[in-house]
């Protein structure tokens, strides 16, 4: 770990001539510390070569500015009313995410951008004397850079040649000193892996569970200051949708934890808590969930809530008055989690580890839980949540078909606008206005990107009103977006084309829509892993020698997160493989992208039964594709087959509810879009027939010519 690679070396030379001032401490600071050390010869020499001479040294003046959070945070380190212990610290790290370790954390979380700026995920690590950097994912990288002021480096936190956080701390402090941040909004795994390597370095690393929210919330910039906690209460989740009481819910928790050597699980995430005791919340952007932990034991059901967030009919059903059984609830505040699982009595206590997008309990949880009764495995509610019973698919198929009819009428609608005044921006804005149209809508799914052109080409593309651009016709669309319903979860992607598309865009789409087919058409044994199934999907595109970062798909909550545990179809995924069940909703989302353009379709997929040991899949969404886009002669007889099927179930399902809903012009569209396309066989023998006619004709003519030759030669036709 001593060895830094040279790519670190180039990038964090090239950061740092780009901004000098970064590092170095601000020239009013009263107490005179020393330099941050850095590798000695490396900043002078690389930074010559990269600097050309005629430039002048950038100011960055959010470096030095002694009002921006970052410097209120590095003066908060050295200040005990905010450290509340006798300790000061010389590295502070700020975590993305909130107590729950949720994918989309709601404002009042989002601790990282109101320190940096950045809106998206990663982790920041602050130095009390100057120097800040930024570990974003892969796909997040230019973007960040392009976000963030010069008072911060960015690095990728998927690359194992860049600097990881440990090091370019220790490097900078020079080995010695204490590194503070809140265990409760990062995972134990990465915590303890942080914490290990810090130490390795010489380096202490201390859990500081309030300094930033203090700061935050006493920040002068009323602008910038932390919003309130949404007051919102929690409604209950009907009967209706979840086919099973919580009651039972609880009751199959405590089977598995019987079975899995536990007698209680603390419940971190929130869809989970949402799932296990049916009751759905407005505390997260994109997802109905309420923010509360819960602890299952085999003798009580502990809810830990803010103070009214439960509505009357939720504190009646879930039995919170006198409770002294092991079928009622108690509710205690939000903030006592911790203190109670210190003291808990069970003698074993499940911890959910880290799935894939959930992130398992965060480090400040697991350390709560006395050593000698922490066991790390994954939460049993993530299978028992991921495969819906009856009246949670009949809920999933409900919140389809009202997507289905919001999309088409946004696609219908955007067809018909006028081209000159559509941006992403605009766009992204009429598909959320589009869904409000629907009964039973709560909210976006996700936060809708829409990409024209060569912002396509970018899988990780949102527009910013900086890189809004204007929606032309000779380029590809991608709209990405999902719903919340009361009744489900849908997420949808479809690329269209608003003038004549070149060939090399019909063949990229041609080859999507070959991938989309493959996987909705795949019958497997029932042992197959998720992940394993993803070279079916990818076979075209790899046939095209073309392939994409990202996973094709993942798991879909039913009127909850948009992607959950525990399936992932991701070839490059070789821990976490598990297998497709009956009733899981997973989304398929192939795409090609090239640099002036980008496809990309996704539609969710249901897993049923074939038989006792096979699987296949049903599309859930049932959104036209887009027949201008489509390249017949690429489909084989069995995509076209496939397509048509597809086709008819549109029309036969989504159909009859456009004109219930009177969209007459949007029901047009529809059947316009989902016309039968000829199988290519039925089209070959037809032209193959032709051309044996052609090829007689051809003949035919040829031999009358050699005969008036002939004719011609011996004389006879001398005329
Ligand atoms: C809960 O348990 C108590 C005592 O064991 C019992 O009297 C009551 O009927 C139970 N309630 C339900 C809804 O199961
Ligand atoms: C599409 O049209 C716009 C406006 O005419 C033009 O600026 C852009 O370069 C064109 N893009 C392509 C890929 O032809
Ligand atoms: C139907 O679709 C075709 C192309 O697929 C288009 O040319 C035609 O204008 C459409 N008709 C209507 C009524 O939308």
């Amino acid at each position: 770990m001593g060895k830094v690679p040279a790519t670190a070396v180039v990038i964090l030379a090239v950061t740092l001539s780009v901004c000098q001032g970064a590092r170095l401490p601000p020239p009013t600071t009263t107490t005179p510390m020393p330099l941050p050390t850095l590798l000695p010869s490396r900043p002078t020499t690389v930074t010559a070569a990269e600097e050309p001479p005629s430039l002048a040294p950038p100011v960055c003046p959010d470096s030095t500015s002694t009002t921006s959070p970052l410097a209120r945070l590095r003066v908060a380190m050295r200040n005990s009313s905010f450290t509340q212990m006798n300790a000061f610290f010389d590295a502070f790290l700020v975590f993305f995410s909130d107590e729950h370790l949720s994918e989309e954390p709601s404002a009042e979380e989002r601790r990282l951008e109101y320190i940096s700026g950045w809106e998206g995920a990663g982790t920041a690590a602050v130095l009390a004397d100057g120097g800040a950097a930024i570990w974003v994912p892969s796909g997040d990288v230019t973007r960040a850079i392009a976000t963030l002021t010069c008072a911060w480096q960015v690095f990728d936190a998927d690359d194992p040649n860049q600097q990881p956080i440990a090091e370019w701390i220790a490097e900078r402090l020079n080995r010695r000193g204490r590194v503070g941040g809140d265990a409760r909004l990062t995972s134990y795994t990465d915590w303890q892996t942080l914490s290990t390597s810090l130490q390795q370095l010489g380096l202490q690393m201390m859990h500081v569970p309030t300094l930033l929210d203090q700061l935050w919330t006493e920040e002068p910039d009323p602008s910038r200051r932390r919003p309130d906690f949404s007051k919102i209460v929690a409604n209950l989740h009907h009967g209706e949708y979840t086919g099973m009481s919580w009651r039972d819910k609880v009751s199959a928790v405590r089977e598995d934890l019987h079975a899995m050597g536990a007698d209680a699980m603390v419940v971190t995430a929130l869809d989970e808590v949402a799932w296990l005791l049916n009751i759905r919340g407005r505390d997260l952007p994109y997802a109905p969930l309420l923010k509360a932990f819960v602890v299952v034991s085999a003798r009580e059901v502990r809810v830990y809530a803010p103070p009214g967030k439960l509505s009357m009919p939720v504190r009646e059903a879930l039995a919170v008055y006198n409770c002294y059984t092991n079928n009622c609830t108690r509710v205690n505040d939000y903030t006592n989690i911790y203190a109670d699982l210190r003291r808990a009595t069970e003698s074993k206590i499940l911890i959910p580890a880290s799935g894939t997008f959930q992130r398992g309990a965060s480090a400040a949880i697991a350390q709560s839980v006395p050593q000698n009764k922490r066991l790390f495995l994954l939460s049993p509610i993530i299978y028992l949540k991921a495969q819906k019973n009856e009246a949670e698919a009949n809920g999933m198929r409900k919140a389809h078909l009202r997507d289905a009819v919001a999309m088409c009428t946004l696609l219908n609608y955007l067809e018909k606008q006028n081209k000159a005044t559509m941006s992403e921006i605009s766009v992204a804005l009429t598909v959320d206005m589009t869904r409000e149209t629907q009964a039973g809508y709560v909210g976006a799914a996700m936060k809708t990107r829409v990409a024209f052109g060569p912002s396509g080409s970018d899988p990780d593309y949102r527009a910013t009103p900086h890189s809004n651009r204007r929606v032309f016709t000779n380029s590809t669309l991608i709209i990405r977006s999902g719903g919340q319903y009361d009744e489900g979860t849908t997420v949808v992607t479809r690329t269209v084309h608003y003038g004549v598309p070149t060939k090399e865009v019909r063949r990229g789409y041609t080859i999507v829509l070959r991938a989309v087919a493959a996987l909705a058409t795949l019958q497997a044994p029932s042992s197959l892993p998720a992940a394993h199934a993803d070279p079916v999907a990818r076979t075209p595109l790899w046939a095209a020698k073309q392939d994409y970062v990202h996973p094709t798909g993942h798991g879909v909550g039913a009127a909850l997160n948009r992607r959950e545990d525990p399936v992932v179809i991701d070839y490059r995924q070789d821990v976490n493989l598990h297998t497709f069940r009956e009733g899981y909703y997973v989304t398929s989302e192939p795409a090609w992208y090239e640099p002036k353009f980008g496809v990309r379709l996704g539609n969710v997929l249901e897993v049923i039964s074939k038989s006792s040991m096979y699987i296949g899949f049903r599309e859930a969404t049932l959104i036209p594709f887009e027949p201008k886009l489509i390249e017949r002669n690429m489909l084989t007889d069995y995509e076209i087959h496939w397509l048509n099927a597809y086709n008819d179930r549109i029309r036969k399902i989504v159909g009859p509810e456009l004109k219930d809903q009177g969209l007459t012009d949007v029901y047009m569209w529809m059947m316009n879009k989902t016309n039968r396309i000829e199988p290519l066989a039925t089209a070959k023998k037809q032209t193959s027939s032709s051309a044996t006619n052609n090829r007689a004709l051809e003949l035919s003519c040829a031999m009358v010519g050699l005969l008036l030759y002939l004719y011609q030669r011996s004389g006879l036709l001398a005329m």
